[in-house]
């Protein structure tokens, strides 16, 4: 199935508007809860990336998207460089074929071509093995604070326990600090 995607990295300001909107459609099937956030072109509903990884089928569909922004967090009062990563998805009629371990493999390179020490992102439990399956760790019991997504509204500070994993890239697993992750804005 894979060898019918093409895959492609693309930096935020390359995206066309019919770029946007596809993203956005297929972000709206594999987040159905959300689909009210995917509308039209808007297709973050946090921090927007600056790079995407993005797996096209035929006639200008998306089958598979992440979105990678580096920034910085603070991490037990140290600042720490990040790639942070959100937006992963798979379009619903692939799912569980190995898609979105493709999609994470390149995007381990990507984040090595960025040069960051670590990935970082966050996700809900039940999705905590599938990136554990694919080179994550979960940082076990973490704490982030973080801004809620501009699509719900204001910038609420929200915090989360669990389900916050890193990706080592430059850096070493055992070199991230202890102690609570302040994320001073929002996730992509
Ligand atoms: C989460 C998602 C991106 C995974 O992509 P996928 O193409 O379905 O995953 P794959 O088929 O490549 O699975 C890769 C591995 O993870 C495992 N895996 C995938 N989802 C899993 C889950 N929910 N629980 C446990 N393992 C899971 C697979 O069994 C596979 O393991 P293996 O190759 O070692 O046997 C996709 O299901 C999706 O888009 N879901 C809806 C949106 C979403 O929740 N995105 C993540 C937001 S943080």
């Amino acid at each position: 199935m894979s060898e019918d995607i093409r895959w492609e990295v693309v930096e935020e300001s390359a995206l066309t508007l019919p770029d946007h909107e596809a993203i956005a459609a297929m972000l709206g099937q594999a987040f159905p809860d959300w689909s009210h956030w995917y509308v039209g072109g808007r297709d973050y509903a946090g921090m927007q990336p600056e790079r995407r990884v993005i797996g096209w089928g035929a006639d200008g569909v998306v089958l598979a998207h992440l979105g990678i922004r580096r920034m910085f967090v603070t991490v037990g009062g140290e600042d720490v460089l990040v790639g942070d990563t959100g937006l992963v998805a798979v379009s619903p009629s692939l799912q569980g074929t190995g898609v979105g371990r493709e999609l994470l493999v390149r995007t381990k390179a990507v984040l090595e071509g960025l040069r960051v020490p670590y990935g970082l992102l966050g996700t809900g439990e039940d999705r905590v093995p599938f990136y554990a399956r694919c080179g994550w760790h979960e940082l076990e019991g973490a704490v982030g604070t973080f801004s809620a997504f501009t699509a719900d509204g204001v910038g609420v500070t929200e915090t989360e326990q669990g389900g916050w994993m890193v990706l080592p890239v430059e850096g070493q697993l055992e070199d991230w600090p202890d102690g609570e992750i302040m994320l001073n804005g929002q996730q992509v």
